[in-house]
């Protein structure tokens, strides 16, 4: 799908599940092949976000950028969506929701937060040891690594494909912060919204959803037992029946 920024034409890929108005926005350095997963038992839409996958290439700074990109392939498909963000993912559709709102449903955060800073030595590792550096990454990433092995090994090979596309995420990451906006009322959101995350998550720990449960009137939150970051490809069937009850909630 053409997207249209600045006079210039960016072909935006997403891919599809059974129809179902729900978009889904990866994490850094990944692309929308990690919901397989819930497009087949859940259905939706997964994006590519610019600069990886079949998308095509895009200037970003920010992750204010990506949200634009997302919400332009959005209103092309459904007036209304539900979007499903994870980890950088996540941080884009909280920003689509501020200067979007018109075409939000609901929310699902999922291995998030409001703010997302990167440990020092994984943003300066990924410029001087790359590999060693994903491999310490993947290895914070999952909560049981043996578990979840195949998915450790392909997570493991697209990351070290985009090293520089991953230090580029993670440095937009690390500039992400609404968590005082949230803390004084100035940032609110209003959509049902639905957090995510894996108990053993230290990327973005609990807490982090606990904050959003905190400070999001009605959301609702799910603590995911035994997974780590990546929760929707660790326990994909405790995550898709958590976001199915979720999506007929708001019918759907
Ligand atoms: N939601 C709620 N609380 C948050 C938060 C969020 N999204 N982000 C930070 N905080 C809290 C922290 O828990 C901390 O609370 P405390 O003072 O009670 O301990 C406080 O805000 C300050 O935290 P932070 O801004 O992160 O700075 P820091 O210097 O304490 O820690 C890091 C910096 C990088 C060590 C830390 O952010 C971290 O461990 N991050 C996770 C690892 C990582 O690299 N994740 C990648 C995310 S994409």
């Amino acid at each position: 799908m053409k997207v249209e920024k600045c006079g210039k034409s960016v072909d935006i890929a997403y891919w599809a599940g059974k129809p179902r108005p729900v978009l889904y926005v990866h994490g850094s350095g990944f692309d929308g092949s990690l919901w397989f997963g819930q497009l087949k038992e859940v259905g939706g839409y997964a994006i590519d976000l610019p600069n990886r996958g079949f998308s095509g290439e895009a200037e970003i700074e920010s992750v204010e950028d990506y949200a634009f990109y997302v919400a332009k392939v959005a209103e092309k498909l459904a007036p209304r969506i539900v979007f499903v963000g994870h980890s950088l993912g996540g941080a884009v559709v909280q920003r689509l929701y501020l200067e979007f709102r018109r075409i939000v449903k609901g929310l699902v955060l999922v291995g998030t937060g409001a703010r997302l800073r990167v440990l020092p030595q994984i943003l300066k590792g990924l410029k001087s040891k790359p590999a060693e550096t994903i491999d310490f990454f993947i290895n914070y990433s999952f909560g049981d690594r043996e578990k979840a092995a195949g998915w450790v090994e392909k997570c493991r090979k697209m990351l070290l494909e985009r090293k520089s596309l991953l230090l580029k995420d993670l440095t937009i990451c690390d500039k992400f912060d609404l968590l005082e906006d949230f803390r004084s009322g100035k940032v609110k959101i209003e959509a049902p919204t639905l957090i995510i995350v894996g108990e053993k998550d230290r990327l973005t720990p609990v807490k982090y959803s606990k904050f959003f449960y905190s400070v999001i009137p009605g959301s609702k939150l799910a603590v995911i037992r035994g997974a780590g970051h990546m929760v929707m490809v660790e326990k994909p069937k405790e995550f898709n029946e958590t976001l199915s009850k979720f999506l007929s909630s708001l019918q759907v």
